[in-house]
């Protein structure tokens, strides 16, 4: 239908990227991304009218996006041209055609178009031998300017070799480095950084993505304190075993949040704060890190020798699950396992019908900080006899 509405508007109309790419290699994309040699925003009106979705235009980037009733998204765009002024920050853009368009993109895996038109349906546009290094799993930048173009790039390489067990080719490896060195990736928003990261936490294989972003000497520009030793990459690996219990037993967990508590260990304060500032990390989350850090020895052996419950509260108390995930990190599988039946019993306790004011009555006391040093106690009881 694209393609016929292309055909009514005569405008050149193209599936390209991510889709092309993942058609090719016989894997399912329902990402579509559609170019339009022509007015992107009137062919996206246009299609909105005739399949009834709403249309949402971004007038700044000629793009628009179809959201149709059932929820499913299509980008379409305006074949364009795109020109960074600074380094790092969001492009500027010009009207242009599909070659151009497919030049200024990453990778050549990712710079294929197929048209949609009747006319032309189903024809691979490839302009830059792209087809051959999808078949030879090469991931290479269409020109020199690439990584300089947006940085974050280097990022998404790292996430396509690890994706498809791909290689990024010399030439672009020899850039890439000194594109690293050139500290173009210190000019990118934290938040874009850290969305990249998200997405290579989403693939299935991050431990891989992680190691090739430290064997590079990537994670070094993001995380400019963070020594890769054997060690950290054995604690990661922990890490990951024990996240998904822990995102059963509660909500919302960020897995970049889990692999930070590592990455971050040892941090001195001042680094600390400028990795909060750049990621956003939620300053309680940072104070926790740091208060707990050096418990992390001590809380192990206490795990390990399966103390009690009620001792390992006195030490952590009810901790968060945050704390949780950093203590993974040094814990092999069974010792892990014990410590879920601390969060479990921890998620589990309730002191029911013992409140302050029970307590003040039963044992006729005077409120106070001693009260609730009761309920400590008793709560501390509870979580090592539940009955
Ligand atoms: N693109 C680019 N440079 C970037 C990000 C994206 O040139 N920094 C282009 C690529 O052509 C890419 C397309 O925009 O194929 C769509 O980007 P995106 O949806 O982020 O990635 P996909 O390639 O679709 O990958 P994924 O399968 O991870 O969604």
């Amino acid at each position: 239908l694209i393609g016929i509405y292309g055909h009514e508007l005569k405008m050149p109309v193209y599936v390209v990227g991510g889709f092309v790419r993942d058609l090719l290699l016989n894997i399912p994309n329902y990402d579509i991304d559609i170019v339009v040699e022509g007015n992107g925003i009137e062919f996206a009106k246009y299609v909105g009218k005739q399949l009834d979705a709403i249309v949402v235009p971004y007038e700044k980037f000629y793009t628009a996006t179809l959201v149709f009733k059932d929820g499913f998204k299509i980008d379409i765009a305006t074949a364009r041209t795109e020109y960074y002024e600074k380094p790092g920050e969001l492009p500027q853009v010009d009207v242009s055609t599909i070659k151009k368009d497919l030049y200024r993109r990453d990778f050549t895996i990712n710079a294929m178009a197929i048209k949609l038109n009747p006319n032309e349906f189903g024809v691979l546009y490839d302009f830059f031998n792209c087809q051959r290094d999808l078949q030879e799993g090469i991931i290479r930048i269409l020109h020199n300017l690439s990584f300089i173009e947006d940085p974050t790039r280097m990022i998404r390489a790292v996430r396509f070799e690890t994706r498809y067990n791909f290689r990024i080719e010399e030439h672009t490896l020899d850039i890439l480095k000194k594109n690293l060195e050139g500290k173009y990736l210190e000019r990118v928003s934290g938040s874009r950084i850290r969305q990249e990261i998200e997405k290579i936490l989403e693939e299935r294989e991050p431990m891989k993505a992680i190691r090739r972003l430290a064997e590079l000497g990537i994670l070094k520009h993001i995380f400019p304190k963070t020594y890769y030793t054997p060690t950290m990459d054995e604690k990661l690996e922990r890490v990951f075993k024990f996240l998904p219990s822990v995102k059963e037993r509660y909500q919302n967990i960020s897995d970049f949040y889990a692999i930070s508590t590592v990455l971050l260990e040892f941090y001195d304060k001042e680094t600390l704060d400028d990795m909060r500032n750049r990621y956003g990390y939620p300053k309680k989350f940072i104070e926790s890190l740091k208060f707990t850090e050096n418990m992390m020895m001590p809380l192990k052996s206490m795990i390990e020798t399966r103390l009690n419950f009620s001792d390992i509260y006195k030490v952590i108390g009810k901790g968060n699950p945050y704390i949780f995930i950093h203590l993974s990190a040094y814990l092999e599988e069974d010792d892990q396992e014990y410590l879920i039946t601390y969060i479990d019993a921890i998620l589990n306790t309730k002191l029911e019908k013992v409140s302050g004011k029970y307590v003040i009555e039963r044992f006729s006391l005077k409120s106070g900080p001693v009260i609730n040093e009761i309920l400590e106690r008793l709560y501390a009881m509870k979580l090592d006899n539940p009955k």
